[in-house]
């Protein structure tokens, strides 16, 4: 099962391949802020540290709400939009 790992507290979880990444942090209590939980806010953005080959591509929604952030780096990502098909390591924003 792929592992998930907080790196503000060192934490990890394990996750069935393909879980939803908010699922995944809300189970966990990480402290992740959600709003609109659709990829439009923002709030959830978290910085991946490791593995962002194992999550899923990007669609034109998040990539658009990146952008007006100023995010569209290839480094971040909004958790409300990540599928988790691997281990990756993430930093909360
Ligand atoms: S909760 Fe709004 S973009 Fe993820």
């Amino acid at each position: 099962m792929p592992k998930v790992k907080f790196q503000n507290t060192g934490e990890e979880a394990e996750a069935e391949k393909g879980a939803d990444l908010m699922e995944v942090t809300k189970n966990q209590g990480w402290p992740i802020a959600y709003g609109c939980e659709d990829g439009m806010c923002g709030t959830c953005i978290v910085k991946i540290i490791e593995g962002k080959e194992n999550l899923n591509p990007l669609d034109e929604k998040e990539k658009q709400t990146l952008d007006v952030m100023g995010m569209d780096d290839g480094e971040h990502r909004l958790a409300c939009q990540c599928k988790v098909n691997g281990d990756i390591v993430i930093e909360g924003m």
